[in-house]
């Protein structure tokens, strides 16, 4: 049992031939270097909530499915967020807004950053979910990333070949939001 406080490293795409996993490991290995925090992966394929099923809404808290009150606890027990996902036609994955709409209060005060990536960083997604992240009233830090990834870095079946080559320019922001992250947790005692 450790005491250190808890980040999650949402993987926000569940596509089987997904790039999501090997980008968020990466980032969560770079937000973990010399931390003080414990960055921990989660995949919301493994979670696998179907489409909002509840009868009443996140805010009033009174759940009926059993999975939902998993996903709660689950939430619940993480300090901050950290959201890794791709740029899907100019927005970010229904996925991912599936899994916030099914809570609200658990979000709330929260620190919280992502990476998106796309062939321009997926910075259209970026600024959507952002504006997400504040219609929950999570606190947004100052800096996210947006790694570029073209059609230069991926094989024929859009893998991407040097995966630690191509996201390498994007280490020094993911230094940067875990002081972030640190402070906003450190200032929340
Ligand atoms: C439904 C869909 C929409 C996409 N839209 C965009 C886009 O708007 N901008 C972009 O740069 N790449 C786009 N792409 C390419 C993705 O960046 C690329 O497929 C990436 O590998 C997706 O991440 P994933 O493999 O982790 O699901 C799109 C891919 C999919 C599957």
């Amino acid at each position: 049992m450790t005491d250190k406080k808890r980040i999650a490293v949402v993987i926000g795409s569940t596509r089987p031939t997904r790039i999501c996993g090997g980008v968020a490991a990466w980032a969560r290995d770079s937000l973990q270097e010399d931390s003080d925090l414990d960055y921990e992966l989660i995949d919301l394929a493994d979670i696998a909530l179907p489409f909002l099923d509840e009868p009443l809404k996140a805010a009033l808290e009174q759940y009926e499915h059993e999975h939902t009150l998993t996903w709660s606890k689950l939430v619940q027990s993480y300090h901050g967020f950290f959201f890794v996902f791709p740029q899907y036609n100019w927005g970010y994955p229904g996925v991912l807004k599936n899994a916030l709409d099914y809570l609200y209060r658990e979000w709330h005060n929260r620190p919280a950053s992502l990476l998106t990536y796309g062939t321009r960083g997926g910075n259209k997604a970026a600024e959507q979910f952002i504006t997400v992240l504040h219609g929950l009233k999570m606190r947004v830090l100052d800096t996210h990333v947006e790694a570029v990834i073209t059609e230069q870095d991926v094989d024929d079946a859009w893998q991407l070949r040097d995966l630690e080559g191509t996201l390498r320019p994007n280490r020094a922001l993911l230094r940067k939001i875990d002081e972030e992250m640190t402070e906003a947790l450190t200032d929340s005692q």
